[in-house]
């Protein structure tokens, strides 16, 4: 019998995935969801067939150098890449796929939950009862911000950009956006939206910004401290894309003088550490942090994986696969 090609999964995946990866390949799983050591991983590259990682593993220039002949596809277990240093694979004739589109809509929902959530206090309401403090109405108490009638500016707009855009749209607010290119004239027209070339000048005039591009070399520091300083003193900047793409540092020291008035946080610069000035500012009101729970619905989670299984399995019969991350894209 032709022998099955060996898939290393670097961390637990839905049931359901872990069982039809086991029906199609050699598959070693990682029962225990320990994410993985330097080490460990470089015994994974040597040993693959095809790697499965996820964003809590560092495949850099040193992990790719480390990888055994057999090593063919590295088939990433989530839509960013920035895990993955993409151009050392590709020079190794590795193939890099990731996992587009099945995680749109969770993503959106989760950035409009945290806009909702900062502008209204939802969590610091949320604290009261459970914590026996309700002393009863009262008409000035706890008094958020209205989002009806408040331009939003969206910094990316792909995908995700967009489902958040016809969301808040529905909400009310007006829709900007900054990309590196117009989004094609029907949806621009279909979202009222407005283009905004200029990255700065977006920002000074938004009452919410939301970061929803990729982190890439290009984006890092995107909103580094000169371009968080253009934002109004009011402002709510939201960002479930990538931590790297906000300067952490800069955004902190600028919430903590009332220099921008909150931020919703579901991804940081340094995860799973969060800077222990931020958490200060949560237990304050003043941001909402949660844990990279964008994507994290079941059924994005099992489609996730259902891609990550499409992928290997063209890719072992000879196909292209689906979701090549190309050059282009980087
Ligand atoms: C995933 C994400 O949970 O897909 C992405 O880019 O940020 C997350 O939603 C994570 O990347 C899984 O590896």
């Amino acid at each position: 019998m032709k022998k099955r090609p060996v898939v290393v999964v670097t961390r637990r995946l839905p049931d359901v995935i872990e069982t039809r990866l086991r029906e199609l390949f050699d598959t070693r799983l990682n029962l225990e969801d320990k994410p993985l050591s330097g080490a460990e991983l470089a015994e994974a590259v040597k040993t693959a067939d095809v790697l499965v990682p996820t964003i809590t593993d560092e495949i850099d220039a040193s992990v790719i150098a480390e990888a055994g002949p057999n090593l063919k596809l590295i088939a990433n277990f989530g839509n960013g890449v920035d895990n993955i240093d993409v151009p050392a694979a590709l020079a190794r004739g590795i193939t890099v796929t990731n996992t587009p589109g099945v995680l749109t809509e969770d993503t959106a929902d989760m950035t409009m939950a945290l806009i909702l959530a900062v502008a209204r206090r939802i969590p610091e309401g949320a604290r009261v009862i459970p914590e026996g403090e309700w002393a009863g109405w009262a008409p000035t108490w706890m008094l958020g911000r209205r989002i009806t009638g408040k331009r939003l500016g969206i910094v990316g707009m792909g995908r995700i950009g967009q489902a958040l855009a016809r969301r808040a749209k529905a909400f009310g607010l007006s829709i900007h956006y900054h990309n590196r290119r117009h989004v094609p004239p029907k949806i621009e027209a279909e979202l009222e939206a407005t283009y905004w070339e200029s990255l700065d000048q977006m920002l000074a005039r938004m009452d919410i910004v939301s970061v929803n591009c990729p982190h890439t070399p290009a984006t890092y520091h995107l909103l580094s401290a000169r371009r968080l300083k253009l934002m109004r003193p009011d402002a709510i900047l939201v960002n479930t894309a990538r931590g790297e793409i906000i300067d952490e540092t800069a955004l902190t020291r600028l919430i903590e003088a009332g220099a921008i008035g909150g931020a919703g946080l579901d991804v940081f610069e340094q995860e799973p550490a969060v800077n222990p000035r931020l958490v200060k500012l949560a237990k304050q009101g003043k941001v909402v942090l949660l844990p990279h729970m964008g994507s994290a619905t079941h059924e994005g989670r099992i489609a996730m994986g259902e891609k990550v299984i499409v992928n290997i399995k063209a890719f072992i019969d000879g196909h292209k696969p689906p979701d090549r991350v190309l050059p282009s894209m980087l």
